[in-house]
């Protein structure tokens, strides 16, 4: 197997609902009664093809349809872990996103209960630790990430951040500024996706206003010099997702990426699947893939999954143990 695949590594940037197979979504359905607009698992695989961000987020808010009951986010997380346990992941800091399910009238309690049942044990039954982080879909707006944070409330013991997802551009992240104090308040880490299709000035205002401890994506700050060093200087952890970027057309090919810039110009860049299901891999592939594409050694991909655990919200006895 190769080195990409076998490494010790954390994984720091993915959304449980993107790691949902299109065999799982047809097994929900029928357990659930639900009907879907695809007639087979082939049907739906066929559509994997996306133009942007946004032709993505259609079909990944439809395919959520099927996610009901706590029983289904159980499932729906052991599978992840299943996975990931093959492709050398030690530690996982996993994404949810709480409006799309509230909205479909799933409750909160619900949805939480599946996560934690599966999560509270991942450690012994997949050798892999794990963090919660709720993500605010930011296209509904900041009145909606504030009622939002206040259902939330009841279930922070089992959240240890917040987040900021959803279509990007038209959507800064200086407006979610309010819940942000909030929950920095509150002592939770703070993470935002930004610069990934949306400009460098995002990703300023994701450091600079929401005050985060990592950069989602953060792929356009090699358009500006100054936020380079400023990322650098700070040793702010950008969470790349290399297969993602292409298949979202965030980047033309793999061999294009503006991974060695950032490089380059010494941020610290750990390697993520984004939502493995739909863009052809998990993190593993996303590391093998990466190397093949770029040619690099096997000392920066042994770098990569090093900087995955530094840039982990775990302490640092067990951060250093990992390493
Ligand atoms: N939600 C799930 N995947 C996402 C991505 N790549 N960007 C923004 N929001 C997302
Ligand atoms: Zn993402």
């Amino acid at each position: 197997m190769s080195l990409g695949l076998t490494l010790p590594k954390a994984e720091l940037h993915l959304h449980i609902e993107g790691t949902i197979e299109p065999e799982l979504v047809f097994s929900l359905a029928r357990r659930n009664g639900v009907e879907l607009p695809f007639a087979t698992v082939d049907d739906l695989r066929r559509r994997y093809v996306f133009d942007d961000l946004q032709s993505f987020l259609d079909l990944y808010y439809l395919s959520m349809a099927v996610l009901r009951t706590a029983q289904d986010f159980t499932d729906l997380t052991d599978a992840y872990l299943a996975k990931a346990r093959e492709q050398g992941v030690r530690h996982a800091e996993i994404f949810f996103d709480p409006q799309a399910h509230v909205s479909r009238g799933v409750p909160l309690a619900e949805v939480m209960t599946g996560l934690t049942e599966s999560l509270r044990t991942s450690r012994e039954r997949f050798g892999i630790s794990t963090r919660l982080i709720a993500c605010f879909l930011r296209d509904l707006g900041p009145q909606e990430a504030l009622s939002t944070w206040e259902t939330l409330q009841p279930h922070l013991e089992h959240i240890d951040g917040i987040g900021l997802d959803s279509a990007e551009v038209g959507h800064p992240p200086q407006l979610f500024e309010p819940v942000f104090t909030r929950a920095r308040d509150a002592g939770l880490h703070v993470v935002a996706h930004a610069g990934e299709e949306g400009p460098p000035e995002y990703v300023w205002q994701a450091i600079d206003v929401l005050g985060v401890e990592r950069v989602d994506h953060g792929i356009r700050s090699v358009e500006d010099g100054a936020l380079l060093k400023r990322l650098a200087g700070d040793r702010t952890p950008l969470t790349v997702c290399p297969l993602s970027n292409v298949r979202l057309r965030c980047v033309p090919e793999l061999s294009r990426h503006p991974l060695p810039r950032l490089l380059d110009a010494g941020v610290l860049v750990t390697i993520n699947s984004d939502d493995p299901s739909y863009f052809g891999g998990y993190v593993g592939e996303n590391f093998t893939a990466l190397q093949e594409a770029l040619k690099l050694d096997d000392s920066v991909l042994r770098q990569f999954a090093a900087d995955s655990f530094r840039a982990s919200f775990l302490p640092e006895a067990e951060r250093d143990a990992l390493i």
